[in-house]
């Protein structure tokens, strides 16, 4: 399986997404950014580094790769256009503040025009928070406010994509921190595992979505 996790937008959460699924999966981490920090985690040979205008290679079928891309997609941009035209699913995360909206909103219809990319979009309602005075039912973050207007955002712009709940969590700095995904912080430590269970959940939602996207080839 290939994934891309993309979003013209810095700060959205690409790179806590990326990770979990590559620590999770075993997947290997394709990247633009000069100053990753993949490094310290994940082995050497599964860590493909490169420049924004450098294309990616066609990854053989067989191997699980996810790429983390920053920047924007322009006629210079081949390694984000090298990484969509293989990826079977692109993840884009969006949270509910109006530069990120309208970044992902872009960011939406850039990927739809990219001559080569025949795979499908998720989008991640990421950042999910009560707003004051908000009430709803914790278990189901689709009702909360901020993933309500991202999806009413989504659908005006892209139509019927996807959408599932992030909510926002510490839990996506500690990845980095304990180099871990959030199933294995979950293990190894019963506070963790309370602390972390309905994130962890919403995590699972994604890896479904995963699941159903590669079962569909
Ligand atoms: N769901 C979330 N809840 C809380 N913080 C989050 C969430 N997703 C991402 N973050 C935080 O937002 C910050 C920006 O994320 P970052 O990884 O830099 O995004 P990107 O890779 O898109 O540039 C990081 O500190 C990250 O931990
Ligand atoms: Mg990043």
């Amino acid at each position: 399986m290939k994934i891309t996790v993309y979003s013209a937008k810095g700060s959205a959460g690409k790179t806590p997404i990326a990770t979990n699924i590559a620590l999770d999966r075993e997947y290997a981490i394709g990247t633009n950014e000069a100053f990753h920090v993949f490094d310290s985690f994940i082995p050497d040979d599964r860590i493909l580094a490169l420049d924004l205008t450098e294309p990616f290679p066609e990854i053989p079928e067989g191997i699980d790769i996810v790429f983390d891309l920053a920047g924007a997609i322009s006629a210079a941009s081949h390694s984000i256009t090298s990484a969509l035209k293989q990826s079977e699913l692109v993840i884009v995360p969006i949270f509910n503040e109006v530069k990120s909206l309208n970044s992902g909103i872009g960011t939406l219809r850039e990927i739809a025009k990219v001559e080569g990319f025949n795979g499908s979009v998720l989008v991640a309602a990421t950042k999910l928070q009560k707003q004051s005075g908000e009430t709803f039912d914790t278990d189901d973050w689709t009702q909360s406010r901020d993933f309500q207007n991202i999806a009413a955002n989504v659908k005006a712009a892209a139509g019927d994509v996807p959408i599932l709940p992030l909510k926002f969590s510490k839990v996506f700095d500690v990845i980095f921190e304990k180099e871990m995904s959030i199933a294995q912080l979950r293990e190894a430590d019963a506070l963790a595992a309370y602390t972390y269970r309905d994130v962890a959940a919403q995590f699972d939602a994604i890896y479904n979505h995963i699941d159903e996207v590669s079962n569909a080839k």
